[in-house]
């Protein structure tokens, strides 16, 4: 399984870089509004860091206007992936793009008809937002099994890109399912490694050892 870090700040994609885990990067408006570089200038500099799949979103909302922009952010870096929003409109961009050679990622999907259409627009990953799915008391690893099941019935290209994810166990469930990808914000990678066993073990071993070195 692949892991994408979901944020736009520089600091924790290069940190998530060095732990040696990092598959690619998700950034959208909200993410990239909380920073102070402008977007187009940050998705540069992240394209920088990490050579995978790097997500950048359109603002437009009508077929014209994603292709427009759809081109610009394509044309800041090779690994760049236009996401695209699952509206009727963004199922016609990711049509023209996906002919064009713009990979796309269909963002903010909730259900498997929409899972459905865009795998057959051809998006390179779809990402269904699981945690705004448990926030409203549904069943955001339910939706990722349904998409799983469906993509495996028919052999669809398109990746499933788990989004949204909040904790450890969305990424362990996951993985459990055979999801593609996980992005996940910077606090669940390092929660990933967390086992308070291991912190209890770490300081017993170090404590006997100074014990033993005194005596
Ligand atoms: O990749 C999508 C993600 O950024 C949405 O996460 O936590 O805002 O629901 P969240």
């Amino acid at each position: 399984m692949k892991f994408f870090i979901d944020t736009a700040n520089l600091d924790e994609i290069k940190s998530a870089a060095a732990m040696g885990v990092l598959d690619g990067v998700t950034t959208n408006p909200s993410l990239a509004a909380k920073e102070t570089m402008p977007y187009r200038e940050l998705l540069a500099e992240i394209c920088k860091i990490v050579s995978g799949p790097v997500s950048a979103e359109v603002l437009a909302t009508e077929h014209d206007g994603m292709l427009k922009e759809a081109e610009e952010l394509a044309a800041i870096a090779d690994n760049i992936v236009v996401k695209i929003p699952t509206i009727l409109e963004g199922l016609k961009a990711i049509k023209s793009l996906t002919e064009r050679g713009i990979n796309t990622n269909a963002t903010l999907v909730f259900s498997p008809s929409q899972a459905l259409l865009v795998a057959k627009a051809g998006a390179m990953f779809v990402s269904p937002f699981i945690g705004r799915l448990d926030d409203i008391s549904s069943d955001g690893m339910e939706l990722i099994s349904r998409i799983l099941t469906i993509y495996r019935n028919y052999d669809f290209e398109t990746e499933v890109l788990v989004a949204s994810s909040r904790h450890p166990m969305h990424v362990v469930e996951s993985a459990l399912m055979g999801a593609d990808i996980v992005t996940m914000p910077y606090d669940v990678i390092a929660k990933l490694i967390k086992h308070p066993l291991t912190d209890i073990g770490l300081a017993k071993f170090l404590a006997d050892y100074k014990k033993a070195a005194k005596g």
